[in-house]
């Protein structure tokens, strides 16, 4: 008998992916879609199989039906300070209802003393996750690809040009349709991915001017990376209104980029789904008209 998996964050880049590959996926599983904003639910009902739940990581109410029946959870929180109490909620939550896997979108080096806020809160959260005995497995990727659509996808468009403070640092982005796709290998194969932990990244490490070079190729059109300095920064995502926690959290994560800590190169993707990493190429290209 097929069961219930409940896919946490459905309407954001992971987790849209999740869904999407689930649903085409043979195993049919029924799919619960866990929505936030249930005005993004359209986004969730073109797929197979996939009932609407509504989550709000803040108010709890509700979060049992949400649960009911759910056998597998892929958890994904937005990036907040407050991760560990949501992600420990979520997971007394899952303990109650028996739900039988978990498998958590982690962040590359989490861990208890690492530099950036959001890296030490994953590792506490999966840590959590590890006390509640349930099975796990555990997704650390690396900076997604999908950020130069999601954050600079503004200002190449405009000004064809992004603004990083990145200097000349080499990282391993990863394309989140790949993060996707060992989320659903996990989530359908089930225990052979137990109490595993993958460091996901891409196939390759690229500095921020390659990255251009490869966008200009994709787009056919110049697109310029400009190095600007922490301050820079700072003021461009203030005027956006992020929030301070998450400004600090991306000038950290630059820090480390630019003291190689983001180079490192895993064989996660082929290793479970058995086919290669996407290139950055090969993600410019599916996603030119992004950048137009
Ligand atoms: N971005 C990266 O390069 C990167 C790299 C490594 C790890 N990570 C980790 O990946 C995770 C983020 O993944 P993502 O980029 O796929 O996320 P995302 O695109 O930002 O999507 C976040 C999802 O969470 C939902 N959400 C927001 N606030 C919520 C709330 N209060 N209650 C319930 N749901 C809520 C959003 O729904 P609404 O849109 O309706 O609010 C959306 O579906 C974070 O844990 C981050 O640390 C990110």
């Amino acid at each position: 008998m097929v069961g219930t998996i409940l896919v946490t964050g459905a309407t954001g880049t992971v987790g849209s992916e999740v869904l999407k590959q689930l649903s085409n996926d043979a195993s049919s599983y029924n799919i619960k879609a866990g929505v936030h904003s249930i005005e993004n639910a359209n986004k969730v009902q073109q797929y197979d199989r996939v009932k609407v739940v509504q989550l709000d990581y803040d108010n709890m109410e509700g979060v049992e039906s949400a649960f009911k029946d759910v056998d597998k959870l892929f958890l994904l929180t937005h990036p907040s300070s407050k991760t560990v109490e949501h992600e420990s909620n979520l997971v007394t939550e899952a303990k109650k209802s028996g739900i039988k896997h978990i498998v958590k979108q982690s962040i590359m080096r989490a861990d208890l003393g690492a530099d950036v806020e959001a890296m030490r809160l994953h590792r506490q959260a999966e840590k959590l996750i590890i006390e509640s005995a349930i099975p796990y497995t555990f997704l650390r990727p690396n900076e997604f690809m999908q950020g130069f659509i999601n954050f600079q996808g503004t200002t190449i468009k405009s000004n064809n040009a992004f603004y990083v403070p990145a200097e000349d640092a080499k990282v391993s982005f990863v394309d989140a349709r790949d993060i996707a796709a060992i989320a659903v290998k996990a989530l359908v194969e089930g225990d052979k991915h137990y109490n595993k932990t993958y460091m996901v990244t891409g196939p390759e490490a690229l500095s921020y001017h390659q990255a251009a070079d490869k966008l200009s190729d994709a787009t056919g059109r110049k697109i310029d990376y400009v190095n600007i300095s922490e301050e820079e920064t700072r003021d461009a995502l203030k005027e956006t209104g992020m929030d301070d926690w998450l400004i600090n959290t991306i000038l950290g994560l630059y820090t480390l980029y630019r003291n190689d800590h983001a180079s490192e190169v895993s064989s996660a993707v082929e290793e479970v789904t058995g086919r290669k990493a996407t290139t950055f190429v090969e993600f410019a290209t599916d996603h030119a008209d992004a950048f137009r």
